[in-house]
């Protein structure tokens, strides 16, 4: 994408901002970083924590039919070759052996210039949103270049994957603009290898997980003999998985590190699935609505049959519109029974649950929601990035950055500020407010500067209210000001008033 782009700008400023303000740093900086890892700093726990709380107090704590739990991060190396990780979780890769850079085969578009009919060359270019405009621009500038005559016919973009093994000689490295050093789309395994114990041979090897799923379906025979579970229920686990990203990309969207919360809800296999399914999807949706992303930027997208997993009977992924594009937020899939019988297969341990009704045996079918919290946290700080006006101490207009995080993700709930800090009586009542609302939320003290910069600084790391503690308060009637992050509108409210409206908005 070109650095003009409208979109890229915007993007750029909020990993800016993100950085500036201690939400998400590159991991290992001070040694030149590690491309698709990323650190938390203090604002970004916390958002983070906020987002996990969220999820486990809504899917599991709030519901009686969805347990949780906690699997290792790694496990038996047998897990991964029963569930068709080790021999099919890969990515196409292509390699340009001149500049050594690595591509995504299915990220990486070309076409032929057709020039009346007759090709004269090939182009390439990355995907982005506008990969067909690229590509056709590339064209013209190729044929220009090469002062070829004729009219240049539309391109047909295709990616890597779909190439001719006689046409991969012909197309130019996107590195190097030059043909001859593209290799053939090879699969790469995307799983991190390590080794359990003090031996490096192959009965050693594990692997660190690429997804939480597998925890709740190896254990499931163990919830159910202990947990007091019927159908239809549901396991649910909150952790972090590993994936070795050929070009992890577009901040912490695509990363190598990042964190699940995935959901397995399990159903009689006579059980209605479609119907389930849809209803699944829908309680995301509206969750996603429920932590304040607006309806507006959520889309479906159903995917198509033909390209489902043999044993899949439907996937609808929950997307989300990012400045860079409409992407994959939230996966709801419906795998039939394929895990379950997969390792029932593979340990000769049933993981059959015995249906009364019939008196007869059967594995269960699973409905999976599976999203990154990764992934949300960057859709909220999207949504919730906005610039707009207000006045400064003058009453002249200036520019303002707001983050309008929800008051349930928000990291900072209150910011508690005394008018001025040389007034004992002021910044008494102002800390013994601070330290009463501390017990129970994230709070902030701040006395240091202009009234109107102290809000500022605070709509910047997206706090929903800023309490005022000023002469009023002290001599009257003990009132202070609240100010709304977005109205920017103040009034006044007593202590209890504060409390009700926080125990209102942050559950
Ligand atoms: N168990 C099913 C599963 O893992 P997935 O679609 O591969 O399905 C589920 O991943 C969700 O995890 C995605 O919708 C996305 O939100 C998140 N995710 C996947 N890969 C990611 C990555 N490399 N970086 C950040 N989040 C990722």
């Amino acid at each position: 994408m070109s650095t003009a782009d409208p979109s890229n700008d915007l993007m750029e400023r909020i990993v800016a901002l993100a950085k500036r303000r201690g939400f998400i740093f590159p991991s290992s900086e001070i040694y030149g970083g590690l491309n698709g890892f990323f650190d938390y700093g203090p604002l970004g726990v916390e958002l983070k924590k906020n987002i996990r709380d969220c999820w486990w107090n809504d899917m599991v704590r709030r519901r009686d039919d969805i347990v949780g739990l906690e699997s290792s991060i790694i496990m038996h190396s047998k897990v991964w070759e029963a569930s068709g990780h080790v021999a099919g979780f890969t990515d196409p890769l292509v390699d340009c052996k001149v500049s050594k850079q690595r591509y995504r085969a299915d990220q990486l578009f070309f076409a032929p210039v057709l020039v009346e009919e007759k090709i004269v060359g090939y182009v390439s270019v990355l995907e982005s949103e506008r990969t067909a405009e690229e590509l056709q621009a590339a064209a013209e500038a190729f044929k220009r270049k090469k002062a070829i005559q004729g009219k240049l016919e539309p391109v047909q973009p295709r990616d890597m994957t779909e190439a001719k093994p006689e046409e991969i000689p012909l197309i130019p490295s996107p590195a190097t603009g030059e043909p001859g050093s593209l290799t053939p789309p090879r699969a790469f395994n995307m799983m991190f290898e390590t080794y359990v114990g003090a031996l490096r041979d192959d009965s050693a090897k594990s692997y660190l997980r690429p997804e939480t799923a597998q925890g709740m379906f190896v254990d499931f025979k163990s919830v159910v003999d202990t947990g007091r579970v019927k159908l239809p229920f549901g396991i649910a686990q909150i952790g972090k998985s590993f994936r070795n990203e050929i070009t992890p990309r577009n901040f912490i969207f695509r990363s190598r590190e990042f964190e699940q919360m995935e959901m397995e809800y399990f159903i009689h296999e006579d059980a209605d699935w479609d119907k389930c399914h849809k209803e699944w999807i829908e309680w995301c949706r509206q969750w996603l609505l429920s932590i304040g992303l607006p309806e507006s930027h959520l889309s479906l997208y159903a995917h198509p049959k033909e390209k489902l997993a043999f044993y899949s009977k439907g996937t609808v992924d929950i997307m989300f519109k990012y400045p860079f594009g409409v992407q994959e937020l939230w996966g709801i899939a419906a795998r039939g029974n394929y895990d379950l019988s997969q390792h029932a297969k593979a340990s000769d341990k049933p993981m059959e649950i015995f249906d009364e009704a019939t008196k007869k045996k059967f594995v269960p079918h699973v409905i999976e929601p599976a999203v990154g919290v990764d992934r949300i946290l960057l859709a909220v700080l999207c949504a919730g990035y906005v610039e707009d006006e207000a006045p400064d101490e003058k009453g002249k207009m200036e520019k303002r950055t707001v983050l309008r995080f929800s008051p349930r993700l928000a990291p900072v709930k209150v910011a508690v500020l005394p008018l001025v800090k040389n007034k004992e009586a002021l910044t008494k009542r102002a800390e013994e407010l601070y330290a009463k609302l501390k017990r129970k939320y994230a709070v902030f003290y701040d006395e240091s500067g202009a009234i109107g910069r102290r809000y500022r600084r605070q709509d910047e790391i997206g706090t929903p209210w800023c309490v005022t503690i000023d002469f009023e308060t002290v001599e009257k009637d003990g009132t202070f000001t609240l100010r709304d992050r977005d109205t920017m509108q103040q009034k006044r409210i007593h202590e209890a008033e504060l409390f009700a409206l926080l125990e209102e908005k942050i559950y």
